[in-house]
């Protein structure tokens, strides 16, 4: 009678926890029978949806828990939902089922599912671009009797029979004037005719090695604009893309440096933001390829130029000016003054023509008297100044002569 009653609470009890707990173990893919390519990596989610207890064990038969991540996360009812991730990093089996299976903490099973992995071998080349091809020719057939080739597809779009492409009636697909864009991944799309709406891909991967296309010479910016350099890279798998200034490898910066992906390859535009005249120097994209152990790289300068940078030579344009009336007020003094004033300046600072010679070219001492005056004029950028000092004294070397055109020194000077 007891044990009965035992039972019956057991049945009753257990009648309960199945009505509270609606576990479900579901794998993706979400297929019972998943054909996989030779040699494949493969990776198999279980998830364990509304189980009690975190401790429950989830495990994978045949499992490595070297290949295997566990992640959980408590849903608002106090249940948990734990996905067991498990890897296999190169199926080589004809075929096997993988079991997921939930295992209270108290023992015996309380949910599983399983996945059949079934291996195709295929059969495809692996072609390589090298420039000066100019056609190839890929194919990938499978050995699965069911299988009806549906048509190629690169990337998500269907390969349609042309000048560029040419599809043959035995499978194979021929490009046409071949350059480096088109390397990438080429996908084989066989119906499974035994299967309703099932297909297998069949995937060639036609590889090419790293290449930067040339970039401007040269950017001119201003302080306190940013800009972005682009970077455009060939080459399949992408490239990994590094970038120097100088030979310093740069690193992201907030507020500074930035790098973001350029028509799908990683990392390949850099960003400057709110550039200093520091940041002036010339930048390197490389790309390398770890497939081919390749480098490839191209360089462009960027200028930064002060914000105030149209302030010298307009600074420049009035200092001229002071310069010059300042020199002709002097011009007119040493006019005026004649004599006296010639024969200081020849003795106090001409040993250069040793008080011969120098007094008979009245337009020398103007010079003088202007240069002096002139370097002591404070400028702001001293190369540029030179350059336009020249110019001032060649002009007033020359509107002097004029001035002085005809006209005799006395000869008492001599
Ligand atoms: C591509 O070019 C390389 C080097 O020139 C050559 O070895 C290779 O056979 C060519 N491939 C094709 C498909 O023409
Ligand atoms: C298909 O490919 C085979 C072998 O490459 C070739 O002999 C044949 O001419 C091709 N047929 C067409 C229609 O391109
Ligand atoms: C197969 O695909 C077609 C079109 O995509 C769809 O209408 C049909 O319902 C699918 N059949 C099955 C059994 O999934
Ligand atoms: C892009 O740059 C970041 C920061 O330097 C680096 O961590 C990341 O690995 C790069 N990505 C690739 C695909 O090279
Ligand atoms: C890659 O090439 C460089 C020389 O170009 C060589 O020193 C290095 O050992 C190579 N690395 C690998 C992994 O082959």
């Amino acid at each position: 009678m007891a044990s009965q009653v035992f039972g019956a609470l057991v049945i009753a009890l257990c009648g309960l926890c199945h009505l509270s707990n609606g576990l479900s173990v579901r794998i993706e893919p979400a297929q019972r029978e998943l054909l996989v390519a030779e040699g494949s990596r493969e990776q198999l989610k279980c998830i364990v949806e509304q189980h009690m207890s975190k401790d429950d064990v989830i495990e994978w038969t045949p499992g490595n828990s070297d290949e295997e991540q566990r992640s959980e996360k408590m849903n608002s009812d106090g249940t948990y939902t734990t996905t067991l991730t498990l890897t296999i990093p190169s199926f080589s089996a004809a075929r096997e089922t993988y079991e997921c299976s939930v295992k209270p903490v108290g023992g015996g099973t309380e949910g599983q599912s399983a996945i059949l992995l079934v291996m195709v071998k295929e059969d495809k080349p692996e072609p390589v671009f090298y420039f000066g091809n100019e056609t190839i020719e890929l194919y990938c057939t499978t050995g699965l009797t069911e299988a009806k080739l549906k048509g190629w597809f690169k990337g998500d779009e269907q390969i349609e029979d042309g000048e560029k492409y040419k599809l043959n009636s035995t499978g194979a697909l021929k490009i046409m004037k071949l350059d480096r864009d088109d390397a990438g991944l080429y996908t084989a799309r066989y119906d499974l005719t035994n299967q309703v709406n099932k297909t297998y891909d069949c995937i060639v991967e036609y590889k090419a090695g790293p290449l930067v296309l040339d970039m401007d010479k040269s950017i001119n910016k201003v302080e306190g604009d940013s800009v972005d350099i682009k970077c455009e890279v060939k080459g399949w798998p992408h490239p990994e893309i590094t970038w120097l200034k100088g030979k310093e490898v740069l690193k992201e910066k907030s507020g500074s440096i930035k790098f973001s992906p350029n028509s799908e390859v990683a990392n390949a535009t850099l960003t400057l933001s709110d550039l200093e005249y520091d940041d002036a120097g010339t930048y390197t994209c490389r790309a390398y390829t770890k497939e081919f152990n390749e480098t490839n790289e191209k360089s462009i300068k960027l200028r930064v130029k002060d914000k105030l940078e149209w302030l010298w030579p307009f600074l420049g344009i009035i200092a001229e000016a002071v310069v010059l009336v300042l020199l002709i007020l002097f011009f007119e003094k040493i006019k005026k003054k004649g004599d006296r004033w010639r024969g200081r300046v020849v003795s106090a600072s001409d040993s250069r023509s040793g008080g011969r010679g120098f007094d008979s070219q009245p337009c020398h001492v103007a010079v003088v008297l202007g240069k002096q005056l002139i370097l002591n004029f404070p400028s702001p950028s001293t190369c540029k100044m030179g350059t336009q000092l020249q110019a001032i004294l060649e002009f007033v070397i020359c509107a002097c002569n004029i001035l002085h055109m005809g006209q005799k020194l006395p000869s008492k000077l001599y």
